[in-house]
């Protein structure tokens, strides 16, 4: 089993299987983001040797992300695979996407097991969804999304809450999502990485955006769990469930049950934090399971207690150096 230092036990991996995305989201990444070069990347057999370790180990749920999963060509013969170890140790294989090319594989990835995905959007708004991801590319998402929800799979939207931007359309984003029968979650904007804007223009404390929208609607706080950062409410006027996730405002660290894989598989213990395995090493070194074995055991050690993020002081570097995408947001 994987038990850390502060006797959490994790069963929760998030894979990246590309660094690549399609879009450039102004507080994800710098219009000119360098992505790794292919040799760095883990093949599929070893993304797939990976994830089985984790399962081994008493991993139940797999997130794949990026960068964004769907750019990558061989991801749905990943999911296919991991797909096949479902009801057996592993009870769910989640993604995580921004939706610009869900149209063409919801089906696939329903056929292959998925039940849920996550989709990030961020407005409704056409202009606003090409200025915020500096691609025009609102309308493909929004086939993506109605797709995936006619092939059967439950849809959660991940909405980043950025000051000044899409602060004010919240209110319409909740209330689209309860009505097309999705849930919905805010996230607060976390200093990861360089972006060409301040984080301090970007960062909204999710307190002040629940009591703005305590005054349009009731919120309930409900017992929904996933184990995850997100607390849950229910909004009586909607009918639907509401997410915040608090890095900034409120740490949740003492629940953490996850860990990130990179797509060149450097373990992040720590999303916020520069503890770091090397886990490809170990699968490149080893055919057996003794080495991968042994360096998660490391990976459970260095495993910090909490995330140290801040967005308090302009022109302040980075919490860490590497974007969410690089990381496996
Ligand atoms: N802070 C918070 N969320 C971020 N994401 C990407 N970068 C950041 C950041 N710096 C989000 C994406 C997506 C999820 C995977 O992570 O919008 O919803
Ligand atoms: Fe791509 Fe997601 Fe980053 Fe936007 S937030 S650039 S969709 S990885």
């Amino acid at each position: 089993m994987l038990v850390d230092g502060f006797q959490r036990r994790i069963t929760y991996l998030r894979l990246s299987v590309t660094d690549r995305c399609d879009l450039r989201c102004t507080y994800c990444m710098p219009e000119r983001m360098r992505f790794l070069p292919r040799a760095e990347v883990l093949s599929l057999e070893e993304l797939h040797r990976l994830a089985l370790a984790f399962v081994d180990r008493g991993v139940t749920r797999i997130r794949l992300t990026g960068g964004e999963p769907l750019v990558r060509r061989d991801m749905i013969d990943l999911v296919r695979a991991l797909g096949r170890k479902l009801g057996d140790g592993l009870e769910e294989v989640t993604l995580t996407t921004n939706g610009t090319q869900l149209a063409r594989h919801a089906e696939a990835l329903a056929a292959a097991g998925v039940r849920r995905i996550n989709v990030s959007l961020d407005t409704l708004d056409r202009a606003r969804f090409a200025r915020l991801s500096r691609r025009d590319a609102l309308p493909q998402v929004i086939e993506g999304i109605a797709a995936a929800k006619a092939a059967g799979l439950k849809v959660k939207i991940n909405t980043v809450a950025l000051k000044g931007e899409n602060e004010s359309e919240l209110p319409a984003l909740i209330d689209w999502a309860h009505g097309e029968g999705h849930g919905i979650t805010l996230i607060e904007v976390m200093p990861m990485g360089e972006v060409e804007a301040d984080r301090v223009d970007q960062y909204l404390p999710l307190d002040a955006v629940r009591e703005e929208l305590e005054r349009r609607w009731t919120l309930t706080p409900s017992s929904h769990r996933t184990g995850g950062p997100a607390r849950y409410f229910d909004i009586a006027e909607t009918g639907g469930r509401l997410g915040l996730i608090t890095p900034l405002s409120e740490n949740f660290c003492a629940g953490c049950n996850r860990m990130r894989v990179t797509t060149s598989g450097q373990l992040y213990p720590c999303l916020g934090g520069g503890e770091r395995v090397d886990l490809r090493a170990a699968l490149r070194r080893d055919p057996g399971p003794e080495a991968l074995d042994a360096a998660l055991d490391r990976a459970l050690a260095i495993k910090p207690e909490r995330h140290a993020f801040r967005i308090d002081r302009r022109g302040e570097a980075p919490a860490q150096p590497r974007t969410m995408s690089a990381t496996g947001g």
